[in-house]
């Protein structure tokens, strides 16, 4: 089948796999890659596939509600998957404004213009949908109780022995009430609220996704893993936040990718899927497994790096715990990630240390700024 996907955000971490994986899957659909190119977005994460002929991409803000509606219009879309936003916590608690502008009304202007095309069609809905990413820190913040949370029901994810990875036993459901914290998941939250919004008052074909920490190739060093991994190649300190107890959930980004595409596919309209790998790692117990697997990969002998760890000062309002019930995913539509753990950060680390090229550009510059700035005071 035929089908025109607006893919936003497609040149930043997570939109960058989703790109690649449907210019290769699907070459009867055309992929249009639609990106305001911030400091997050980076065409050189396309490189393999831009010159495919059933993928295009296109320069644009989502908040300019004219050039949704011309893209949107020019290009037929009839299915869209929606990622484009400012995504890092940090910065938010700095410049919630941005944060308000591109991940609220971006994704405002984004339904309003698909809305308007849609309805002028002969056949209106059928056969669209708009698919919107959110994350699960617009749930809140879980606390750090007994280890009894529930056990992965997956084959694959499970951890090394030695690692537990259920800290509590309250799990983020489909049906959790929303509670976010930060100004980021505060725009995250009022963004999935306006998608349901348009579906329950428009009819709109809308479906959300709420997933948990990604990881893997691509991801922008302001975030943990690909930081920590670029500071112990330079000998620099790990800034770890506050005592490195706060958890996360951590999924390898081609597993995310891949849910999306089963959900953009086979999800039920106006519902929501949790995606996660119930894969939970205190701060500093994953920090000093990305020590030794870089120090290794390195030739470095074990140990080598562990004196750069550096306690810092909290994140402000910074949540302790995000777990993720993803079984409501796995049993509606079989969906399991691939990866075990300890082979994703394997991959992830070898694939930063290959790539030092990419990470070299990135980190000159505005990052410079924004590292002295983010960091200094701390
Ligand atoms: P990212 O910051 O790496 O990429 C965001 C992309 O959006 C960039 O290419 C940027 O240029 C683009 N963008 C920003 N503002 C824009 C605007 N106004 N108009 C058009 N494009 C704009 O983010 P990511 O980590 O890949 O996250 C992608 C999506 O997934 C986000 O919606 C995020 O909330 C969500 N999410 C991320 C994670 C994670 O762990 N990274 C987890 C769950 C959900
Ligand atoms: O849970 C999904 C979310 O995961 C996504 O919605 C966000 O877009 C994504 O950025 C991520 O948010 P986090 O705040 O969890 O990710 P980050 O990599 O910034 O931080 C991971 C943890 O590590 C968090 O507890 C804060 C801590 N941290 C982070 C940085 C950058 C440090 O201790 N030191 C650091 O320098």
């Amino acid at each position: 089948m035929k089908r025109n996907i607006l893919i936003t955000g497609g040149a930043g971490f997570i939109g960058s796999h989703v790109v690649r994986l449907f210019v290769n899957k699907y070459p009867d659909y055309r992929i249009v890659n639609l990106d305001k190119l911030t400091y997050a977005g980076n065409l050189a994460n396309l490189k393999d596939i831009e010159d495919r002929p059933n993928y295009s991409f296109v320069k644009a803000d989502i908040a300019d509600l004219d050039e949704m509606r011309r893209i949107i219009t020019e290009n037929h879309i009839d299915g869209i998957i929606h990622l484009a936003a400012e995504s890092h916590v940090d910065r938010s608690i700095k410049d919630p404004f941005t944060f308000a502008r591109t991940n609220v009304m971006g994704t405002l202007s984004l339904l309003q213009a698909a809305k308007e095309y849609w309805e002028s069609l002969p056949e209106k809905y059928e056969g669209k949908l708009f698919y919107h990413i959110s994350t699960d820190e617009v749930y809140g913040a879980l606390e750090l109780t007994d280890p009894q949370g529930i056990e992965s029901p997956f084959t694959t994810t499970a951890s090394s022995t030695e690692h537990h990875h259920a800290y509590g036993r309250a799990f983020f459901l489909e049906t959790t009430k929303y509670n976010p914290h930060s100004p980021y998941s505060a725009s995250k939250a009022s963004s999935d609220h306006f998608v349901r919004a348009y579906h329950d008052t428009y009819g709109m074909p809308t479906l959300v996704t709420n997933c948990s920490n990604n990881y893997g190739p691509y991801q922008f060093p302001e975030k943990l893993i690909p930081l920590f991994i670029n500071n112990i190649r330079h000998r620099k300190p790990l800034p770890v936040y506050g005592k490195g107890e706060n958890v996360r959930d951590w999924l390898f980004v081609e597993d995310h990718a891949r849910a999306i595409d089963l959900i953009f596919h086979k999800g039920k309209i106006a519902d929501t899927y949790n995606i996660g790998g119930f894969n939970e790692w205190k701060n500093i117990d994953l920090i000093k497994v990305i020590i030794r697997t870089v120090d290794r990969l390195l030739g470095n002998p074990e140990g080598h790096s562990d004196s750069l760890i550096t306690y810092v000062t909290d994140r402000l309002g910074h949540d302790m715990r995000y777990a993720i019930d993803s079984r409501k995913l796995q049993r509606e539509l079989g969906w399991e990630p691939s990866l075990q753990f300890e082979e994703g950060i394997e991959k992830t680390v070898r694939w930063y240390l290959d790539n030092q090229a990419w990470m070299d550009h990135i980190t000159s510059g505005d990052y410079q700024r924004y590292y002295e700035d983010m960091y200094s005071n701390r």
